[in-house]
């Protein structure tokens, strides 16, 4: 086995390092990230994406940016205040990031105001904790789900949502990986997820890199191997889980759950409590971003569809809980009827601002 796979690192003297996942699969390029702007254009630009990954990184930029900041306490603070504002405005579909970014504005307000170093350090602190905690949910979700996965088989999932996408391990690739360490034959079937071919590029390549079987399948190809008896569950990650158990992630997700219903095949959300967001009541009200037409009018520099066509781009849609079989959490498994009544069962919500 190599070494675990890490969408970002930081060292010793505070400096917060990206994994390019641009230029993957071709190229492993690492660049530094120093400034607000430049985190938040890493994050919009998807050189790290995934809800928990983006989330870790944009908690670690502020933090690392906080070190920018001028040392005078009242313009500290408006420096902080904007690069909060910024970050929130990258991305609005992963909650996971209003989760991380609440957390090192918490943790700033711990600290006397004055205190410009205590602050720096603080809110250094909380992010560098959130990404521990990410890595140990993850670890938490595979060892929750492997039960779920079928002892030999064929596995569908879609987009990734995998050691990239998270501080390492992964949710549903979490699930797989620790499942195949336990012994399991499984055969992954990767989506290549279009527009941005997260699962061609991405899936592909970091379960190859551990030696974990996968086949990448063109988009909609799914339906046809399940109609053949080659898969035999699926799951998926999220970027939003609400109150009813709805469940937002990469647009394709919802087609991938009705086929599977249709075949009578478990569909699997594996997710980190953090993904949930029980402050929205069902999937109708969760923000769902947006993005440029070039991600499907070009592949590469080249157009793909003719010009003056009209383009959609969501990039997640919305499957209802009905379709899902269960959801995996660092907290346990549950059916998607029962995340409400557990959180109110003395395990609270994270606070949270979209
Ligand atoms: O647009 P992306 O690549 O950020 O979308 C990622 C997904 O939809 C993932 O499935 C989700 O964030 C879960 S990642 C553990």
């Amino acid at each position: 086995m190599s070494t675990p796979i890490r969408p970002f690192r930081t060292d010793t003297d505070g400096r917060l390092w990206l994994l390019d996942q641009r230029r993957l699969p071709a190229d492993e390029h690492w660049f530094e990230l120093s400034t607000v702007e430049e985190t938040a254009r890493a994050i919009e630009t998807m050189a790290v994406r995934g809800a928990p990954a983006l989330a870790c990184v944009a908690a670690l930029g502020l933090a690392r940016a906080a070190r920018t900041f001028p040392d005078d306490p009242e313009a500290y603070a408006a420096s902080f205040a904007a690069g909060l504002d910024r970050l929130r405005r990258t991305r609005p579909t992963a909650v996971n990031l209003f989760v991380a970014l609440d957390e090192v504005a918490a943790a700033d307000r711990s600290v006397p105001p004055d205190d410009v170093a205590a602050r720096r350090s603080a809110a250094w602190g909380a992010a560098r904790d959130h990404a521990r905690r990410d890595l140990e949910s993850c670890q938490a979700i595979g060892a929750h789900g492997a039960a779920l996965m079928p002892d030999e088989g064929g596995v569908v999932t879609h987009c990734n949502a995998g050691a990239l996408a998270t501080a390492g391990h992964g949710t549903a690739l979490g699930v797989i990986r620790s499942a195949v360490f336990a012994g399991k034959r499984l055969r992954v079937y990767a989506d290549e997820t279009r527009p941005v071919l997260q699962g061609a590029r991405l899936t592909a390549w970091e379960l190859a890199r551990d030696g974990i079987d996968v086949t990448v399948i063109c988009e909609g190809m799914a339906a046809d191997l399940m109609r053949r008896g080659r898969i035999h569950a699926a799951i998926v990650g999220a970027d939003r889980i609400v109150r009813n158990g709805d469940v937002a992630n990469k647009i394709g997700t919802y087609a991938l759950a009705i086929a599977c219903r249709h075949h009578r095949i478990p569909f699997y959300v594996a997710a980190p409590w953090t993904t949930i967001d029980l402050a929205i009541p069902d999937g109708s009200e969760i923000p769902i971003e947006r993005r440029a037409d070039e991600e499907v009018t070009h592949v590469g520099p080249t157009r793909i569809v003719p010009e003056a066509v009209g383009v959609e781009n969501p990039a997640f849609d919305v499957t209802p809980a009905e379709l899902v079989t269960a959801i995996v959490t660092d907290r346990g498994v549950f059916r998607p009827d029962e995340l409400d009544a557990h959180a109110s069962e003395g395990s609270p919500s994270p606070g949270r601002t979209s």
